[in-house]
């Protein structure tokens, strides 16, 4: 089976399944999955923490190293692959927020932090890893703060799934997608799925990117997933990080 061929590697408890596979990448093969079934420092983008209380999600890193792929396409690939993998286990149609946040009715089910190792020789990327905290069950002691604006693949449809199923598919699916970055039409395909299942169009929002803010809205996405907003002087801004805040 699939998941035998790869190599995976499992903690009951770690501080962050990125800081694992970042700290071993040199040595770990390309592929190689780390699951953990509690974190204790999870992370997430931006510089914040992500809660990752024991048995209740998929806290997972994948390594992708020497191989051939578009890594601009990395993030986008990343949340398409999250989200065909929720439709298919669980049958849960969700929405995509820029950059790679997978949402049900607004409310965040999963984040995705991915991050480049630098070759301190050549100064390249060479090594990435795609880090996936996926909320499944219910939470019971859910921080107050959290309450309104997280939700689980239990509390959508009332059913607990496995975690390792859905791992599985999601990483089937990274697999796939990212091959298919070799050619322009695959690239194509992969953007094209990305922006029909983005919840961002046509909405007011403000993008907030470090000390930048821009009010406006959002009229595409270019071809390496970053964002195009239009603001009210009718000016056009190309952004590559940082956070939508609808209005
Ligand atoms: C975000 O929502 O800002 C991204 C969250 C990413 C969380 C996952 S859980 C597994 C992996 N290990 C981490 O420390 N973070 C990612």
């Amino acid at each position: 089976m699939f998941f035998e061929e790869k190599r995976i590697i499992q903690f009951d408890e770690i501080d962050s399944t990125n800081n694992y596979a970042k700290n071993n990448a040199r040595n770990l093969p390309d592929g190689t999955i780390i699951l953990a079934k509690k974190q204790t420092a999870g992370r997430g983008r931006l510089g914040r923490t992500f809660i990752s209380p024991d048995s209740k999600g998929l806290y997972m890193s994948m390594l992708i190293k020497n191989r051939d792929y578009d890594l601009n396409l990395v993030t986008v690939i990343a949340a398409v692959s999250v989200y065909r993998g929720i439709l298919k286990i669980c049958k849960i149609k969700t929405k995509i927020k820029w950059v790679n946040d997978i949402q049900f009715e607004g409310k965040k089910l999963c984040g995705i932090l991915t991050e480049g190792v630098f070759d301190t020789e050549t100064g390249k990327i060479n090594r990435l890893v795609i880090g996936i905290g996926l909320n499944i069950e219910k939470w019971h002691e859910i921080p107050e703060d959290l309450r309104n604006i997280i939700t689980t693949i239990e509390d959508i449809s009332g059913k607990k799934i496995s975690s390792e199923k859905l791992c599985l598919e999601i990483v089937k699916n990274i697999e796939k997608l990212l091959k298919k970055t070799n050619s322009e039409r695959g690239k194509q395909k992969i953007l094209k799925e990305y922006k029909k299942n983005l919840n961002v169009f046509n909405k007011e929002i403000v993008l907030v990117s470090g000390n930048v803010k821009i009010s406006g809205k959002i009229k595409d996405i270019t071809e390496t997933g970053a964002l195009i907003i239009v603001d009210g002087e009718n000016n056009e801004h190309i952004v590559n990080s940082g956070e939508i805040i609808f209005q």
